[in-house]
């Protein structure tokens, strides 16, 4: 009996040491210590022997057991481990990989613009208004002294949304709304979204203007041209040469056409060349539109200005297509 103890052991030990996986070594364990095991049949068997056999081949038999059971959980405990390195292998971090960028949004050039713009003219006093992208034609043309048959009207090619009813062709309207709302004096800016049936490489269909509009008793032209020397010097820097050319808006009289005189290098040729470029358009507030918000064209007077962002950003920056400002190509709009 003691010799098939000896026996079985080694057995028992070789095969758990020659386990090369944690089911083998399973396997291996029920063989041997499971219900229908080598050794538990042994020791089951133990209720038929005499009291003194039971006493000495139970000590081995539970002997036995105890180093197997061991043996089993020594190989276990060193399979488990490969494992595990195993795993930690397969997932090794590589360090010298380069990193994944985190892409990360920032301000679109033309609300860069639109903000610096805004804060020249906040800084003077001049308070932010809003107005509506679909527009009536009473507010878009007609209370802008823009007749039917007006020829300013043909420059505009207009979306309809329905009869009466357009995109707004610039922020002008914003003007008639807020001095139907307010009293004077008024000194409002109006940055917003205006739309044109117009393609081509300094025409978009959508593009930012900004309205400007001040009026209160004794506003002259001269207020007019220091207000926007402020600003163009402030934005443009302090020797940018200006000119104020004369020019035709339905709502303003006398109106004017602002050009800056702007250097730029050729990116071609190096040659620096300096070309006048028109910046914005204003005037002093006709008496027809006064007329039609009920201010007193004899107490009052005031001036209007409208910038184009697109045509400033362009302008700064050296851009030579309005596409690109929409388009966004994340490649272009990083560069700002
Ligand atoms: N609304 C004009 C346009 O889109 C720009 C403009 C010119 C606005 C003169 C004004 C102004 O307020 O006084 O072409």
């Amino acid at each position: 009996m003691k010799e098939e103890f000896v026996h079985m052991e080694q057995e028992a030990l070789s095969r758990i040491a020659g386990a090369p996986d944690l089911k083998t070594l399973d396997d291996v364990r029920v063989a041997f210590l499971g219900r229908k095991g080598q050794i538990t049949e042994i020791l089951k068997g133990l209720g038929n022997a005499s009291p003194e056999e039971r006493r000495s081949l139970g000590q081995t038999a539970n002997q036995l057991k105890g180093r197997v059971t061991q043996a089993l959980e020594e190989r276990k405990a060193v399979l488990e481990q490969a494992l595990r390195q195993e795993k930690a292998q397969q997932q090794r971090v590589d360090l010298s990989l380069p990193g994944r960028e985190a892409p990360r949004g920032q301000v679109h050039l033309l609300n860069q613009i639109a903000d610096e713009i805004s804060d020249i003219f906040i800084q003077m006093g001049f308070q932010l208004a809003l107005g509506p992208d679909v527009e009536t034609e009473y507010y878009n043309f007609d209370a802008l002294n823009t007749p039917d048959d007006h020829p300013a009207r043909d420059s505009h090619d207009t979306f309809f949304v329905k009869p009466g009813v357009v995109l707004r062709t610039q922020t002008s309207p914003v003007q008639i709304r807020i001095m139907e709302q307010t009293r004077p004096p008024v000194a409002i800016i109006a940055p917003g979204r205006v739309y044109r049936v117009d393609l081509d490489a300094t025409h978009s269909p959508m593009f930012v203007q900004m309205e400007g509009l001040l009026v209160d008793k004794g506003i002259t032209f001269s207020d007019l041209k220091g207000t926007l020397m402020h600003f163009i010097h402030s934005f443009f820097g302090p020797d940018i040469q200006v000119r104020f050319r004369p020019h035709f808006f339905p709502f303003t009289e006398p109106s004017a056409e602002v050009d800056i005189l702007w250097t730029a290098k050729d990116r071609h040729t190096g040659e620096t060349k300096s070309k006048w470029l028109e910046i914005l358009g204003c005037g002093m507030v006709h008496p027809e539109v006064f007329k039609n918000v009920s201010y007193d064209y004899e107490e009052y007077s005031g001036y209007a200005f409208g910038l184009g962002i697109d045509r400033i950003a362009m302008v700064r920056h050296g851009i030579s297509s309005i596409t690109h400002l929409y388009e966004n190509d994340m490649r272009f709009l990083e560069q700002f």
